[in-house]
């Protein structure tokens, strides 16, 4: 069985933390410091309680960067919906659905694999890894909230590390992705349990005005 390393530990940095009055020169920095995602947060204020991102936002990431984007659906029915993202994301894209609000959980993943993105399931801190038993073949990636979804600036749940440490002990190969309280010191607990992607946002990239250095301190708590 392989075994796990860091060298491949990845930073999407969450867009709802941007800075939008300077959204440009932060693209940029990001471009600069070779970030691999743009994470982007899309809540309907039914599954989660808050608004945030939607399709244009997409759309304007998408021509304005070669970064890939990590679109996160915090919506209910995302089967129903992904088509109104088919517009703004393209080959090496990824879009994460929650298990929590998926009827048809193949069926939503494998409808984003026909979009031509990369499928991911995100799963809520009190969802079990059961699940995953039975979609393994149809995801890239697993992403583990560690706060409840709906709101930046949370604080980490601390079962959720345990949680990340099971799944990696079960399942050697699979990527697994952090998001909620990725703060500098949280992103070196959860590279050591076996975390591979790293959602950053106001605990640490948007922690100060000064991004690159930010982003330098995580990639040395997670490499
Ligand atoms: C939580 C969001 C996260 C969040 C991460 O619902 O999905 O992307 O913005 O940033 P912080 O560091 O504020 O938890
Ligand atoms: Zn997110």
């Amino acid at each position: 069985m392989e075994k796990h390393n860091h060298k491949n530990s990845k930073i999407a940095v969450s867009m709802m933390c941007a800075d939008f009055l300077n959204l440009e020169q932060n693209i940029r920095e990001f471009e600069a410091c070779g970030i691999e995602y743009l994470h982007i947060d899309i809540m309907d204020g039914s599954f989660v309680p808050n608004y945030t991102l939607g399709v244009d936002f997409c759309r304007v990431l998408k021509n304005a960067t070669s970064i890939p984007l990590d679109l996160h659906l915090m919506i209910s029915e995302p089967e129903r919906k992904l088509e109104w993202f088919a517009s703004a994301i393209g080959e090496g894209d990824c879009i994460s659905i929650h298990y929590e609000s998926t009827a048809h959980v193949q069926r939503a993943l494998r409808k984003i694999r026909d979009m031509g993105a990369s499928p991911i399931i995100a799963l809520n801190p009190a969802t079990p890894l059961a699940m995953l038993e039975n979609i393994l073949d149809d995801i890239t990636a697993v992403l583990i909230m560690t706060v409840n979804p709906g709101y930046a600036g949370q604080t980490l749940i601390p079962s959720t590390i345990d949680k990340i440490r099971k799944l990696r002990s079960e399942y050697k190969t699979v990527i697994i992705q952090a998001d909620g309280n990725v703060s500098f010191e949280n992103a070196k607990i959860m590279r050591d349990v076996g975390v591979n992607i790293f959602v950053a946002g106001s605990s640490s990239v948007f922690v100060s005005n000064d991004i690159a250095g930010n982003i330098r301190k995580l990639r040395e708590n997670i490499n």
